[in-house]
């Protein structure tokens, strides 16, 4: 179903000017009331890496000069929001203008005041939320009685691709709309594959 939002899909095909891009997952995360800390800010694409340190790295200059920071945006995340998103409960704070940043991103004792209030809020429930991945980001406390959850999808450039964990199975994929099936023809599983599905928690 969210594959298939047009308002989405026509900002997609604005972003990248093309039809040609890809789905690469639908994930999402979650802030538990009482989860009062700060998320350290972060980006959610890695420069390049060789294959024994990671799998999911794409770019790579051999002259050393250019990085993924350097580059068109390659990766969006729409993030979907189910329910309000407030000061209080847990949005994210997302710092303008850092997906080209080659500095180094500031831990939380270094992060100015002005980047802990940089958050993405009020938006109402329904709003949609889309970030060039390469950009400083990260959650904030949630000190609501609630939880906040913004499920998403990830979509690669048509020009960009890191390796694909499949994420629905021929079966289903198959019962989707023709331009859905278009979008997630990476993330299938082969017909002769069972999917491997599973939660994995992990600590902030
Ligand atoms: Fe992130």
């Amino acid at each position: 179903m969210l594959l298939d939002i047009p308002p989405v899909l026509r900002l997609l095909d604005a972003i990248f000017e093309s039809p040609h891009y890809s789905l690469r997952a639908g994930s999402g995360d979650f802030c538990l009331p009482g989860a009062v800390k700060y998320q350290p800010l972060h980006s959610d694409i890695r420069d390049w890496a060789d294959d024994k340190t990671s799998p999911f790295s794409a770019f790579h200059d051999p002259r050393g000069q250019l990085s993924i920071r350097d580059l068109p945006c390659p990766y969006v995340c729409v993030n979907f929001l189910p329910q309000d998103v407030t000061s209080l409960n847990g949005p994210t704070r997302q710092i303008p203008g850092t997906q080209h940043s080659r500095e180094p991103i500031p831990s939380l004792q270094e992060e100015p005041e002005w980047m802990r209030l940089s958050t993405v809020c009020p938006a109402p429930a329904g709003s949609i939320m889309l970030r060039d991945v390469r950009a400083w980001h990260g959650g904030t406390p949630n000190i609501s009685d609630a939880t906040r959850s913004i499920p998403n999808l990830e979509f690669y450039a048509p020009w960009f691709r890191e390796p694909i964990v499949p994420g629905i199975s021929y079966s289903d994929y198959k019962k989707l709309p023709e331009r859905s099936q278009q979008l997630a023809r990476f993330c299938c599983a082969d017909s002769s594959e069972e999917l491997i599905t599973g939660t994995t928690l992990r600590a902030p």
